[in-house]
């Protein structure tokens, strides 16, 4: 609470037009100040690639449409910032598909482990799938809906020093996961014990061995500094979770048809081009995180692979809305 007190009078405080999307003078369409923000630091490959779609935004609209971006999680933790898009006090957000699950059920599917066979599948899916349009369109009766999608890589378990090769391994450890409960199922079905947290509290929480580990993709190490306190990871590739783009309906509808497609295709275009922009920043982060004296783990993933196939049938059994998005995932096979 005392984070959306902060964001609140943030926003009232630093916006120069009013909120959600509001008409400034300008010849022609009316012009807009959108606020966006997300929780990583600007030296993110994520922040990057939305810089683009802030650039293109722009460029697409003639300087009709302006988007300012607030990153480093100054706007509040991912579960702050959604219910602010959501109750139209601020106009977009980047959050971790995880996150929305917490807000809508059918977005349990970007969590289900090994869903995805390979970024090839994953990519095809993202970018094709009408399941997937289903759900970012789904919300919006909710305040909001999703326009896009950027690649968040591959989600694998690191740890202080402990290398994990089985579900036996994580026994008593206590992984962080993201605040979703397919993730909480998935690392109990991994064998370890679950701890869901925001992300901004992982780093503290690695230090003081509140937590034994956490779960995510490389840049965790470097861009979120977690390899200054986590010196294992081990590649159990269990998750490719999207970052997904949100914008507030109420934002939303204000804006003239023409601005709509300008944002559209802005975000479009940033997601084809953030996929060499995430592929370099993984590599430099390997690299950065060998340098800080992380060692990185490749093990046979099959024992992970054949603890976490109980979570898709109970995933496909809960309702035909389920089974009908899993069947339309797999179909993307190649
Ligand atoms: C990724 C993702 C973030 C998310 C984080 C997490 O880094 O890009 O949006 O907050 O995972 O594990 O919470």
């Amino acid at each position: 609470a005392a984070t959306s007190i902060l964001s609140l009078s943030l926003l009232a405080a630093c916006g120069s037009n009013s909120s959600g999307g509001s008409n400034a003078e300008g010849d022609g369409a009316k012009s807009v100040s959108l606020r966006l923000a997300h929780n990583q630091p600007e030296d993110h490959p994520v922040h990057t690639s939305l810089m683009e779609f802030s650039k293109l935004s722009e460029e697409n609209s003639d300087g009709s449409v302006k988007v300012e971006i607030f990153p480093n999680g100054q706007l509040g933790q991912e579960r702050d910032v959604i219910e602010l898009v959501k109750s139209g006090t601020l106009d977009m957000a980047k959050v971790s598909a995880s996150a929305l699950e917490a807000f809508d059920s059918n977005y349990a599917i970007f969590s289900l482990p090994y869903i995805f066979q390979s970024r090839e599948h994953y990519h095809e899916v993202m970018d094709n799938s009408e399941a997937v349009q289903e759900i970012f369109q789904g919300t919006k009766d909710q305040g909001f809906v999703a326009i896009g999608w950027y690649d968040g890589g591959q989600r694998s378990i690191y740890t202080a020093d402990k290398k994990v090769e089985s579900p036996a391994d994580m026994k008593g450890m206590k992984i962080r996961v993201q605040e979703s409960p397919t993730s909480i199922s998935m690392i109990e079905a991994m064998g370890g014990a679950p701890t869901p947290m925001s992300f901004g509290e992982v780093y503290t929480s690695l230090q003081q061995g509140v937590i034994d580990g956490a779960e995510n993709n490389e840049t965790a190490l470097t861009n979120n500094k977690h390899g200054e306190v986590a010196k294992a990871y081990t590649y159990t590739e269990h998750q490719y979770v999207p970052d997904v783009l949100i914008v507030s309906t109420n934002m939303w509808d204000k804006l003239s048809e023409d601005q709509q497609k300008a944002i559209q295709d802005a975000a479009k275009a940033s997601s084809e081009s953030h996929k060499d922009v995430w592929q370099k920043a993984v590599e430099d982060s390997i690299k950065a995180s060998e340098e800080m004296g992380v060692t990185f783990y490749t093990i046979d993933k099959k024992a992970f692979i054949d603890a976490a196939a109980p979570l898709h049938e109970t995933y496909k059994a809960e309702n035909e809305n389920n089974a009908k998005y899993f069947d339309d995932f797999q179909s993307y096979l190649k």
